[in-house]
This record gives C-alpha cells, sequence and structure tokens, in this order.
C-alpha cells in the first residue's frame, strides 16, 4: 500500500498548470519510483478557468485559499501565486495551519525569506524551493547535500531565462530587443510584469536566495548591485562580438578576504567562457567549491514544464520525508545565520569595454587616454570606428577595452570623459568577465 499525499495548489497560472499535468502524467510513475501516491486536493486560483485549463475536476477547485489551509487532510501546499504580498500571507497562513509549503517564489524568499523560514521551523513544518532558481535545473538540493564538503567560493549564473532568450536571440539571429522580449512572453518565461525580467530584478532574487545557501548567511536583498538588460544596445552587443565577446546577463556571487560580493550586470564573456555557449531560455550556473572545483549546472531556467518539475520534486522530497530532516537539520539559510560583510561595488577590481562617441578631430584620443591613465587604468585596446553619425555630425566612435582596474576610478574616469566638450554622448560601459579561478592560491 502507498502513503498518500494530499496537494492543495495555490496559484494555477503557467506554473501550476504544469504541475497539474505533471501529476495528472506521471503519478502512478512516481508512485512506482518512490511508493507515494500524489493527489491533487484542492487547486486554488481566483479565476477558475485556469484550473480548468488542464482538466481539474470541478469539485476540486477554489477561489479561497482558506479551503486549502483548513482540510486537515491536506499534506502539503504549493504557493504559485507570485509577488510578495499575498503570497506571503498564504505561506504563512499554510505553515501556521501546521502545513509545509513548495514555493517557486524567488521574490518572496529573497526579502522574506529569514522569517518565512523561520516561521516553518516554529511549526516543525520545512519551506521547498527548488524551482525558485534555475527553473528545472536542481541547485538547492546539491548546494544543501551533495557540495557540502565545500566552501563555496564564487558563483556565476545565467539565471533569467526572458533576458537569456532575448540576448541570444539579438546575437545570433539579429532581432530585436522588443521582438525577442515578445517571444519570451509568449512562451511563457516571462514573470507577470516583464520588468522585472529585463531590469535585472528577477536575477538579483534568485542571486540572493542562492548566495544566502552557498556562504551560509543572511542576504540583505537591498545589498546586491543590479542593473538589467533593457539599457542595453545592439552597438555594443555588436561591437563586443567583433571583439569575440557575447554579452550575458549574469548573477555574480564572490566570496574574497574583504567579504562577499553580489552584483547583476550584462557581462562580455569569451566565446570559450564555460556560460558563453548557454543560449534561448536556458539557465546556466557554476558554482565554485574549494574541494570540488568547478560545477556546471545547466538546464532550462523558465516555462512551465522545467518549473513545474522541479516543484515536482520537491512535492516528493516532502512526502518521503527528506525535505523536512535536511530543512530541520540546515544552518544555512537566513533565520540561523549572519549577515555577512559585503564588499562595496567600487572596490571590485574587473576589465571593462567602454565605448565613447566623440568629436572626430585631433587630440581627442590623447585628452580620454591621458583621463584613465591618470587613474591607474591601463588600456589593453583602443579602436576607433566610424561613428553611425560620422556623415552629418563628423563624430566617431572609441570602444575602449581596460585592463584590470577598480570599479571605482573607472567610474570617476567615466564621469570626467562624459563632462568633456568633446563627448557627445554619455560613455556607455560594460564589464568583462574572466573565467574564474578554480583553485584561487
Ligand atoms: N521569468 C523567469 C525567467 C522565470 O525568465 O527566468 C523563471 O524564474
Amino acid at each position: 500500500m502507498s502513503d498518500v499525499f494530499r496537494i492543495g495548489l495555490i496559484g494555477c497560472g503557467t506554473i501550476g498548470q504544469g504541475v497539474v499535468r505533471i501529476i495528472q502524467a506521471e503519478a502512478g510513475e512516481i508512485e512506482r519510483k518512490t511508493g507515494v501516491r500524489l493527489e491533487l486536493a484542492r487547486v486554488v486560483d481566483k479565476d477558475p478557468a485556469q484550473a480548468a485549463k488542464v482538466d481539474v475536476p470541478a469539485a476540486l477547485v477554489s477561489t479561497n485559499a482558506a479551503d486549502v489551509f483548513n482540510d486537515k487532510t491536506i499534506n502539503v501546499v504549493i504557493e504559485l501565486v507570485g509577488g510578495t504580498t499575498i503570497a506571503k500571507d498564504f505561506v504563512l497562513a499554510a505553515l501556521s495551519a501546521g502545513k509545509s509549503v513548495v514555493t517557486a517564489n524567488k521574490a518572496l524568499l529573497a526579502k522574506h525569506g529569514k522569517e518565512i523560514f523561520a516561521a516553518a521551523r516554529r511549526n516543525s513544518c520545512c519551506v521547498a524551493f527548488e524551482a525558485s532558481v534555475g527553473g528545472g535545473i536542481p541547485l538547492i538540493l546539491p548546494l544543501r547535500t551533495g557540495l557540502i564538503a565545500n566552501r563555496i567560493n564564487a558563483i556565476y549564473g545565467i539565471l533569467n531565462g526572458t533576458c537569456n532568450y532575448i540576448l541570444s536571440e539579438m546575437d545570433q539571429k539579429g532581432k530585436s530587443y522588443a521582438a525577442a522580449l515578445s517571444e519570451a512572453q509568449a512562451a511563457g518565461y516571462a514573470e507577470l510584469d516583464p520588468t522585472l525580467d529585463v531590469n535585472g530584478t528577477d536575477t538579483a532574487h534568485k542571486l540572493a536566495v542562492v548566495a544566502s545557501l552557498a556562504f551560509c548567511c543572511d542576504v540583505d536583498f537591498g545589498a546586491l548591485h543590479i542593473e538589467g538588460i533593457d539599457q542595453l544596445d545592439a552597438i555594443d552587443l555588436a561591437a563586443g562580438k567583433e571583439l569575440g565577446y557575447v554579452c550575458k546577463l549574469l548573477g555574480i556571487a564572490q566570496r574574497t578576504s574583504d567579504g562577499i560580493s553580489l552584483r547583476v550586470h550584462p557581462s562580455f564573456v569569451s566565446r570559450k567562457h564555460p556560460l558563453a555557449s548557454t543560449g534561448g531560455s536556458f539557465n546556466a550556473i557554476s558554482v565554485y567549491g574549494n574541494w570540488v572545483g568547478h560545477t556546471l549546472f545547466f538546464g532550462r531556467g523558465a516555462g512551465s514544464k522545467p518549473t513545474a518539475s522541479a516543484v515536482v520534486a520537491d512535492i516528493v522530497d516532502i512526502a518521503i520525508g527528506n525535505a523536512g530532516r535536511t530543512f530541520t537539520q540546515c544552518r544555512m539559510l537566513g533565520d540561523v545565520t549572519a549577515p555577512p560583510k559585503y564588499v562595496p561595488m567600487e572596490q571590485l577590481r574587473s576589465r571593462y569595454y567602454i565605448r565613447l562617441e566623440v568629436v572626430d578631430r585631433p587630440g581627442v584620443m590623447a585628452m580620454v587616454t591621458k583621463i584613465f591613465g591618470d587613474r591607474q587604468i591601463s588600456l589593453k585596446a583602443v579602436t576607433q570606428h566610424e561613428s553611425a553619425a560620422a556623415a552629418s555630425d563628423g563624430s566617431a566612435m572609441v570602444v575602449v577595452l581596460t585592463d584590470v582596474a577598480q570599479e571605482g576610478q573607472v567610474q570617476a574616469a567615466l564621469k570626467e570623459i562624459g563632462s568633456l566638450d568633446i563627448v557627445r554622448e554619455a560613455p556607455v560601459m560594460i564589464r568583462v568577465v574572466e573565467e574564474h579561478e578554480e583553485y584561487p592560491t
């Protein structure tokens, strides 16, 4: 006889419908593999038509989440509402009712993880959140178990499928930003509000969740430096391509002797970089441990099927008792760890791609290079192109690649250059990210 495990699903949108489909299709196979019979007990959505799309029997559908919390036969609550307000109330209500929670909600965990994990511990429940980062890619579980022997030194992640889709369609097929974004939305990769994808916030939410676990600390979301792809210009993607780079939106967490550095920004990586070939809605996350070295997690980072796959994995993990035990033992989450020391962005050391639109006349290059030189910024390459506007206004596009320099100095140099009357537009800067040293000495 198998154990029946009854599920209360709250939120039956793109991911919720994927969860219903998997349970409908795979409950028998999952029972054969685990001895646990998954059963949908209740599906809640403010729009009952959503559940009807995936043939949930009308008797199981409700518009009232209390129907889940008050049902003593329900073993687990799946929160797929999204956002940080109602979702938070639902999660806390479920935990108060003594029910463990599975969530894909990275925004909620990034902002209120500490409070939610503490509530789970108080109520002898657990919160499982594999689907919150990297869609279908198992990443949370390996960080808690398979990599436990390691001190994690760094994480470099392509963590947003929408942005990666847009950047690769622009790079490989020459599509416009707007066309690629519409396609990502139609494919179900984007958040309800796609601003959160393209302005880097979604990547930052995921980075905060993962960094907290990897570095065993209570990450303050406000401490992250966040830039998205919404300000990128196709000119720079093309200029980077000429130099052998591809642009990726990376979430980067690094442990340094001065503290931890957490940042999200467009990054030029060499075409040979381990993350360079990750295209479309795929995510890839490089994790560097002091014993294991480089591990790379790859897979579909967004969309109904992959994300629902991770949600169902968490349900099963709770049903068989693993998740509860690991959560109870786990001393890596924000509610039981201390805040870290953060490395300010100005102290970052990186290489930089810089584009300047300048007046094309003698002495201009010398003025610009002097400003870099005065700030100890060494230049690796300087190229001048006739800019698109050159024919009409005599301007030139200058692309500078720096050697490793300090961010604070680069920002100051760009401010000074930007104030020169020979500069036609605000300088553009994109950080060049090198492959992380596997075993730093
Ligand atoms: N909007 C997210 C993305 C979905 O594009 O990656 C997965 O969290």
